[in-house]
């Protein structure tokens, strides 16, 4: 019977076929079982067999096709497998090859110190005023000078040499009118005023190792009943100990500002204080002033000098990033120098 030989001869071609492809198993699937598929064609003859071989030749039939759909399939996953595998092989990453080394930035040296400074004082309970309108860089003669105590004739005026923008509108050369600008919003019955407020500042100096025209202070103000001298200290040796090391500890001389009475200037030590140490052991370094706030500073803010008393100190993050990390030119810190600021990377990597 010959569409019994000619199922098995195409059985034997498929056969041949399939395991010959490489790629195109779908054509083939459809030249062999599609709708004119070779093996849909072949049984089209099956209405010219006899019917008692209809059930014969319809087995042998139905044997290719489970035979060509099973072989297919297998084709199928084998190159599926195989392209895989070539592909994961093309993929492979060599762990030996040398990295790429990506640069990764860090913030300036100085916002550094002002960071830590921050964190600090957010730890102790203080407010950070950093922003442009509770802080401005420019400034009224009447917050900058006059609220803290320097009239228009003061002679102390002459102690911060000023970039005017107007006869009334400067760059502020201090941090201290932000004292001003916080007293002036705040609720008591909240509490007590407790600040820093980090930012530039101004001076008309020309700039050599130790000055810069424009350079960096944090102020800090704490106002509320019964503020005394010992909270000062105590402040101000926290965060001297937090920067430099639990090692240090500080000391105050008097000193003189406009807007704080009795006024002093802190000085930290830099070697280890021993208590056999002799005084003269100790090297002291300036780095601050600080001071109970002038009861006139009190008054022009609209606080009752009776009832509240307050402590201020300004403190130089350029000067404290100098001395913490040997810097002996402040101009480094302003000539965005990579090479020198890539050096100060607080995660120490
Ligand atoms: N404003 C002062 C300056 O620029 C620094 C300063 C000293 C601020 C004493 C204060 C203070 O708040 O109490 O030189």
């Amino acid at each position: 019977m010959s569409l019994i030989e000619d199922l098995k001869s195409l059985k034997e071609t498929a056969v041949k076929r399939i395991n010959a492809t490489e790629a195109d198993i779908e054509a083939l699937r459809v030249g062999l079982l599609g709708k004119k598929g070779e093996l849909t064609l072949l049984l089209k003859g099956m209405k010219d067999v006899a019917p008692e071989d209809r059930k014969t030749v319809g087995e042998i039939g139905n044997d290719v096709r489970q035979k060509i759909t099973t072989l297919l399939s297998e084709k199928k996953a084998a190159i599926e497998e195989q392209r895989l595998n070539e592909q994961l092989a093309s993929e492979t990453v060599d762990v030996t090859m040398p990295g790429s080394n990506h640069h990764v930035g860090q913030p300036h040296v100085l916002q550094q110190i002002i960071d830590e400074i921050e964190q600090h004082f957010l730890g102790l309970g203080f407010e950070v005023i950093d922003d442009i309108v509770d802080s401005p860089e420019v400034e009224t003669d009447e917050y900058n000078f006059e609220r803290e105590n320097l009239p228009k004739d003061h002679p102390a005026r002459d102690m911060q040499d000023t970039f005017y923008i107007t006869p009334e509108i400067l760059l502020r050369t201090q941090t201290s009118p932000v004292q001003s600008r916080s007293l002036e919003k705040h609720d008591f019955s909240k509490g007590p005023l407790k600040m820093i407020a980090p930012g530039k500042v101004y001076r008309r100096d020309t700039d050599d190792a130790t000055h810069s025209h424009q350079f960096h202070q944090v102020e800090g103000m704490v106002v509320g009943e019964n503020i005394t001298m010992a909270d000062l200290k105590g402040t101000l040796l926290s965060i001297m100990q937090e920067l430099f090391g639990e090692k240090h500890q500080i000391r105050m001389r008097p000193s003189y500002f406009p807007f704080t009475e009795p006024s002093v200037e802190v000085d930290v030590s830099w070697n280890e204080v021993t208590p056999d140490m002799k005084p003269e052991d100790i090297q002291w370094i300036e780095v601050l002033g600080a001071g109970m706030t002038h009861p006139n500073v009190l008054r022009m803010d609209g606080i009752d000098p009776e009832k509240y008393s307050a402590f201020a100190f300004g403190l130089g993050p350029d000067r404290f990033a100098m001395l913490k990390y040997g810097v002996d030119d402040i101009r480094q810190f302003y000539l965005n120098d990579v090479r020198f600021l890539s050096q100060f990377n607080r995660k120490g990597n």
